[in-house]
C-alpha cells in the first residue's frame, strides 16, 4: 500500500447525475478509508475553490459525473490549483465530452464509429436547416439515433423510427445542448471496454448490457427502469474481444486519456465494432461497469482505487 493520503472527493455538483456521483463518492470514500487514506467529500456546489484550498489534500478523487467533472471544467481548477486529481486532463475531457469532436477525432484516425452529420441549433432555427434533412434521411437511413453531443446517460437519446419522429426526437436532444447528432443506427449488442493504468493502459474484459426486453427504441426509459443486465465477461468470439480492446486502448490513447476511461461499442450483426463514445469518469457504484470489468480481471475494488490514486500521482 502507498503512504496515507488526504484525498479529497469530489462529488454531486449540479449535474442531472448528481445522484449516480453521491452513489460513487460514497464507495470510493468507503474504500480510500479501507486503505488507510483519510478522505474529505467535497459537494462541488458553491465555493469549490475555497473548499479545496481548505481540504489540504494530497490528491483530488474526481467522482462527479456529467457536465463540470467531465468536461474539463473541474479538471481545470485542479491545475489551476496544482492539485493532482485522478483521470484525465482538461484537453482529454473536452474531447471526450463533445460527442461531435470525439467523432471527427475517431474518423479521422480511422477509428469506427458510426456516420453522422451534427447539427447546431442556430442552423434550424436561422438557416433552413430543416431543408437538408431529407438529405440526411438518404444517408443514414431509419431507424436514426438523436443524442446531444455533450450528454450521458442516455438522457436525451432518442432513436427515430421514420421521418414523423425526427422533430419531436430533435428538439429532445436540443434541450440538452445546443449541438446535437444525427448518427447511424447499428444493430447489435451493446459494449463497453474500461481501461485502467498499472504498467501502461490496459484493457479490461469486454462488459455486455443486455437490454432484458427486445422491442425499445427508448433507452432513456430503458437505462431509468434498469431494464439492463450486466454479462463481463462478454460471451464473445476471442477474436471480437481482442479488437473491441484493442479499439478502446486506440481510442483511449487518440482522446489523450490518462489514468481510466471507459469506451462504449456496438457490435453489429457482421461481427463489425462501432466506437460510440469515451466516458472520462466512467461510474464507480457498486453495480458499475468499470468495478465489474475490474473485478473480472481479478483487481477488487479498492486495488482499483490504489491504481487510479497512483496514476494520479504519477502525473502530478
Ligand atoms: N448509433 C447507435 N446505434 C445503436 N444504438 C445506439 C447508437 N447510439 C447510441 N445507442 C444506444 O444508446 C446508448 C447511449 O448512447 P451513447 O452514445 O453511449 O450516449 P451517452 O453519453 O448518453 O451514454 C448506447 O449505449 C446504445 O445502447
Ligand atoms: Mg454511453
Amino acid at each position: 500500500m502507498s503512504r496515507p493520503l488526504r484525498v479529497a472527493v469530489l462529488q454531486g455538483g449540479r449535474t442531472l447525475e448528481r445522484a449516480v456521483s453521491l452513489r460513487s463518492g460514497a464507495q470510493v470514500r468507503d474504500g480510500l478509508g479501507r486503505l488507510g487514506h483519510t478522505a474529505i467529500a467535497i459537494d462541488t456546489g458553491e465555493e469549490l475553490v475555497g473548499k479545496l484550498i481548505a481540504a489540504e489534500a494530497d490528491v483530488a478523487f474526481i467522482a462527479l459525473h456529467g457536465r463540470d467533472g467531465e468536461d474539463g471544467t473541474i479538471q481545470e481548477v485542479l491545475e489551476a490549483l496544482q492539485i493532482p486529481y485522478t483521470g484525465s486532463p482538461p484537453a482529454a475531457c473536452v474531447r471526450a465530452t463533445d460527442k461531435v469532436l470525439a467523432k471527427h477525432l475517431m474518423r479521422a484516425a480511422g477509428i469506427p464509429t458510426p456516420p453522422f452529420f451534427a447539427l447546431h441549433d442556430t442552423v434550424v432555427k436561422e438557416l433552413g436547416g430543416a431543408g437538408a434533412l431529407p438529405s440526411v434521411e438518404r444517408m443514414l437511413g431509419f431507424p436514426m439515433v438523436v443524442k446531444p453531443s455533450r450528454g450521458g446517460s442516455a438522457l436525451g437519446v432518442k432513436f427515430a423510427r421514420q421521418a414523423s419522429e425526427l422533430p419531436g426526437a430533435m428538439v429532445g436532444a436540443f434541450s440538452y445542448d445546443v449541438r446535437i447528432l444525427l448518427e447511424g443506427h447499428v444493430a447489435g449488442r451493446d459494449l463497453a471496454v474500461s481501461v485502467i493504468e498499472g504498467e501502461g493502459p490496459e484493457a479490461l474484459p469486454v462488459v455486455e448490457a443486455v437490454p432484458r426486453e427486445e422491442d425499445f427504441y427508448d433507452y432513456e426509459s430503458r437505462y431509468g427502469i434498469g431494464m439492463t443486465t450486466f454479462v463481463c465477461p462478454a460471451e464473445l468470439p476471442d477474436g471480437t474481444t481482442a479488437r473491441a480492446q484493442q479499439l478502446a486502448l486506440e481510442v483511449y490513447g487518440l482522446l489523450g486519456c490518462h489514468g481510466f476511461a471507459r469506451v462504449d461499442l456496438m457490435l453489429d450483426q457482421e461481427a463489425e465494432l462501432w466506437v460510440l463514445e469515451t466516458n472520462v469518469v466512467p461510474g464507480l457504484t457498486e453495480t458499475s461497469l468499470l468495478p465489474q470489468a475490474a473485478d473480472a480481471a481479478g483487481i477488487g475494488f479498492d486495488e482499483l482505487l490504489e491504481r487510479i490514486l497512483a496514476s494520479a500521482l504519477r502525473r502530478g
